[in-house]
């Protein structure tokens, strides 16, 4: 293997880095979180320092882009250092990118300070612009708050994407309008299926599922959907809505498998480097840091490339555990 470039046993080159950095949410979400969640103890996180230090190291093996997700990442208190530092590395030409996935609660508070930072495109995660829904799908948020965070993120000069998943009798009524409300707002959007990742409590996946398919459907009733040849770094696969121009994305796990063009690794809040989203597989990389220094880390993160699985095996059944994975995607990050 190249000394600056990751490249898996299947071909493909990994140079987007998704980090979770914190597993904490201001939110519940009834298809993400049980409502008492149990969080890791603060002391077992990765130091905002530790997590510039992988993200270094990762960028000196020809990472282009790096994701900070969740949790929600903007609770965790002093993240703008973190932020501050790999917007740094953009200006710097080290890193061609840096953004981020986030629930908007604390949007009002950071656009300014995101995009001063050097980002300039961030996702939302935003389901409903019924209140009412909004705070019965992440039991703690109110939509109010959201909204506000997403009108300055825009005035900030901030790229917006919403990312909406699509949820059976919940908000599959009022998919087309949220895509025409997002493109009268000039977002783009991605409709995502529920995946199984991690325990839910009560709540049962098999009810909130719905597939993208079926969404899309939906939407070609009220519109017309060109197909688009449209890529972007992650996996969702575009189409063009004739009416309006407006670029919408669908992210498939289930139904559609994505992993042939994965290009990506996500590191959870604790430092475990996951190969893949709906796999296991991991590398400890904060123990690499912590014995062996960052040549260590180096060394631990091309061993864990080397064994990249192909994809996951997600499925979404009656009768089965519908926990592919039994880590939460707060964990891992989206
Ligand atoms: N299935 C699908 N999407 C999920 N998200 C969180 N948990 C799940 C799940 N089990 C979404 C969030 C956010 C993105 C990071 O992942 O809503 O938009
Ligand atoms: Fe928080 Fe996002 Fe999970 Fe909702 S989906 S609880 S906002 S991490």
């Amino acid at each position: 293997m190249q000394e600056n470039q990751l490249i898996d046993p299947f071909g493909r080159i990994v140079d987007y880095v998704r980090i979770s950095v914190t597993d904490r949410c201001d939110f519940r979400c009834v298809y993400c979180m049980a409502e008492h969640m149990t969080f890791l103890p603060k002391k077992e996180l990765l130091t905002l320092e530790e997590i510039a230090d992988v993200c270094d190291t990762f960028m000196e093996l020809g990472t282009k882009k790096i994701r900070l997700t969740g949790g929600e990442p903007l609770v965790r208190r002093n993240i703008m250092h973190l932020i501050s530092h790999l917007g740094a590395q953009v200006k710097n030409n080290n890193l061609e990118e840096i953004t981020i996935t986030t629930n908007g609660s604390q949007l009002h508070k950071f656009a300014d300070s995101l995009f001063d930072a050097g980002v300039r495109r961030i996702n939302v995660s935003i389901d409903t612009l019924d209140s009412e829904k909004f705070t019965q799908i992440t039991r703690w948020g109110k939509l109010d708050t959201v909204l506000n965070g997403l009108r300055q993120a825009k005035q900030s000069g901030l790229k917006i994407k919403l990312n909406t998943v699509a949820l059976k009798g919940i908000n599959d009524d009022e998919l087309s309008s949220m895509v025409l409300w997002a493109g009268e707002q000039g977002f783009d959007i991605t409709i995502i299926e529920v995946m199984p990742m991690g325990d839910i409590g009560s709540e049962n996946r098999l009810d909130q599922y719905m597939s993208v398919s079926e969404v899309e459907q939906k939407l070609s009733e009220k519109f017309t959907l060109i197909q688009s040849n449209h890529q972007s770094a992650g996996p969702a696969r575009y189409v063009d809505i004739g009416e309006t121009g407006q670029r919408v994305g669908f992210i498939t796990p289930l139904t559609h498998n994505f992993c042939e063009s994965c290009n990506r690794v996500r590191m959870t809040c604790t430092g475990q480097l996951y190969l893949c989203l709906g796999q296991d597989d991991n590398a400890n990389l904060a123990l690499a840091l912590r014995s062996e220094g960052k040549k260590g880390l180096k060394e631990a993160i091309i061993e864990a490339i080397g064994r990249k699985p192909l994809g996951h095996d997600f499925a979404i059944e009656r009768g089965s555990s519908n926990q592919a994975v039994s880590r939460h995607m707060s964990v891992t990050g989206g």
